[in-house]
């Protein structure tokens, strides 16, 4: 138990799913899991675990953003054991050639997050995907006809700008690929704890050409990519 998750230790199996929103964890367990049963509910932040193809796999919501996805991985790790952890989630397009419903591995995550920089003083650490997960990914992808992009990612910790789209610029020209705001934590925490983690996103809303994700595509599409996304995690 932690003030944010009232599981018990082995409520959690050691492979967790972490899409952002509750409602996407209760539908990734009630979709894909045998003997789905809640852990947790604190907040509402739902968390399932049961079997997929017979192997134990969980799902937690990260809740949106850096901060909140920070508090659920430091406890999924250090209080329940778990030793993969997978975001699902939705990105932003950075980058033309991206397409919407086109996946997104994050080879690594760029970001402007003090969660991040704040560790490292005079050094730009590289928050980066953990390689078997990300080649397994990216097979298993490919093996399904499925259109993906491996690249950075911008974790960013922002929103609405007020200056609009600042920096934006510069990031594409170096070869940032998408934007949404949770990798670089997760990056972050998996190398500080030594355990692995990926994070596959759906482009939903291309931010350079407007083109935007309708409602049939995305549920579509979020089918393939929690599909792919409990593949890697039950084979690795
Ligand atoms: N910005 C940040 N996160 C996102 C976006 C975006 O445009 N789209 C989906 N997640």
């Amino acid at each position: 138990m932690t003030p944010h998750n009232h599981a018990k230790a082995g409520d959690y199996a050691e492979v967790v799913l972490l899409p952002g929103d509750p409602l996407r964890a209760k539908w990734i367990a009630e979709t894909f899991f045998d003997e789905a049963r809640l852990v947790n509910s604190v907040r509402n932040c739902l968390g399932y675990t049961g079997t997929y193809k017979g192997k134990p796999v969980s799902v937690q919501a990260s809740g949106m953003g850096q901060p909140s996805l920070s508090i659920y991985v430091h406890e999924l790790i250090n209080t329940y054991g778990v030793k993969t952890l997978i975001r699902v989630g939705t990105c932003g397009g950075l980058n033309a050639k991206v397409k919407v419903r086109d996946l997104v591995l994050a080879q690594a995550a760029t970001t402007d997050s003090s969660i991040v920089k704040g560790r490292f003083g005079a050094f730009n650490f590289a928050p980066i995907a953990d390689f078997g997960l990300l080649r397994s990914a990216a097979e298993k992808a490919e093996a399904a006809g499925m259109t993906y992009h491996a690249g950075n990612m911008l974790s960013s910790d922002i929103f609405y700008h007020a200056n609009g789209m600042a920096g934006y610029d510069t990031l594409p020209q170096h070869g940032v690929i998408g934007v949404e705001m949770e990798a670089a934590a997760l990056y972050t925490l998996a190398a500080r704890f030594d355990v692995r983690a990926l994070a596959i996103c759906t482009m939903t809303d291309c931010l350079i050409t407007g083109a935007e994700i309708d409602a049939e595509e995305r549920q579509s599409s979020l089918k393939e990519m929690v599909t792919l996304a409990l593949e890697v995690a039950i084979k690795g």
